[in-house]
């Protein structure tokens, strides 16, 4: 049985580091340009196999070669990529500018997740057999919902990261256990900027939700209790892409674990508070002996 399958994307990101992000029009000369394999999907799975999930990639690659890089790097990191397939034509490559506070602003560009419309039969007994499945929103929204569905009608538990932010088909929301959204994604969801109105209104659509906070922590709230609140180790962060998919990595793994969700919620921010700290997306992602140790 494997623990948690990540239904999901594999891009490559082209990082761009500069004091001041540019605006519409201008031209700024930054400091630094790196590529480090991420995706959201990737990067939640190598998060989770880090940390000590047995993890299973679900998705695709192109026959570039960063498809190549892009599976040896989750191989690395201990990921089974038996069912990340690699199609004709290039893969997802995300288009990332971080400021000299460590924000990030970023384009996605498809490529071959956007290959991913819906799943065979070997991607579906690999999610019925899981405990856990985390999904995203880069791979077109057919594949999402068929992903979810079938967790949901085998009683395996999901986990949404509604990212990038869309609006929600009722048809996914009914299939997701747990829905992670940052504050600005939860307001775009519910039309409330107050992540505690947020939280409230989107408990009438899923029956437990993390609103991330950034620096400030999160907000948790399950349907039938007051919201809380968790803080986050303060740090200095360098760069925050992937901060996000850090935390929901290693949340999969304390919840498969069965850790109770308030020691599940500090770990999860132990780790994002590491991954923030270091350049980089998937490359940034902290093993578990250092979440311990944090
Ligand atoms: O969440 C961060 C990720 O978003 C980056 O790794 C980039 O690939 C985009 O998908």
């Amino acid at each position: 049985m494997t623990g948690i399958a990540v239904l999901g994307s594999t891009n490559m990101d082209l990082v761009a580091y500069t004091e001041r992000a540019p605006r519409l029009g201008e031209t700024v000369t930054g400091r630094e340009f790196r590529t480090v394999p991420g995706g959201k999907g990737a990067n939640q799975a190598v998060a989770a196999a880090r940390a000590g999930g047995d993890v299973l990639m679900i998705g695709a690659v192109g026959d570039d070669p960063y498809g190549d890089l892009l599976r040896a790097g989750l191989e690395r990191s201990g990921v089974d990529t038996g069912l990340l397939h690699t199609v004709e034509g290039p893969s997802g490559t995300a288009h990332i500018v971080v400021d000299g506070t460590g924000a990030n602003a970023i384009v996605v560009i498809p490529g071959a997740n956007g290959t991913v419309t819906a799943l065979g039969p070997g991607e579906m007994a690999a999610i019925a057999g899981a405990e856990l499945l985390l999904l995203q929103l880069e791979l077109p929204l057919s594949a999402v919902i068929e992903g979810a569905r079938t967790a949901h009608a085998q009683g395996v538990r999901t986990i949404l990261t509604p990212s990038p932010v869309q609006p929600l088909p009722p048809g996914l929301l009914d299939c997701v256990d747990l829905l992670v959204p940052n504050e600005h994604e939860a307001a775009e969801l519910s039309g409330f900027t107050d992540p505690r109105a947020a939280a409230q209104h989107l408990l009438g659509r899923v029956p437990a939700v993390v609103i991330t906070l950034g620096a400030r922590g999160c907000l948790y709230a399950a349907r039938g209790t007051d919201p809380v609140r968790f803080p986050a180790p303060e740090v200095t962060a360098v760069d925050t892409t992937g901060a996000g998919d850090t935390f929901v990595g290693t949340l999969a793994v304390a919840l498969a674990e069965r850790r109770p969700v308030p020691k599940a919620l500090a770990w999860a921010a132990s780790a994002a508070a590491l991954c923030v700290q270091r350049p980089g997306a998937s490359a940034s992602m902290p093993y578990r002996t250092e979440i311990e140790a944090a």
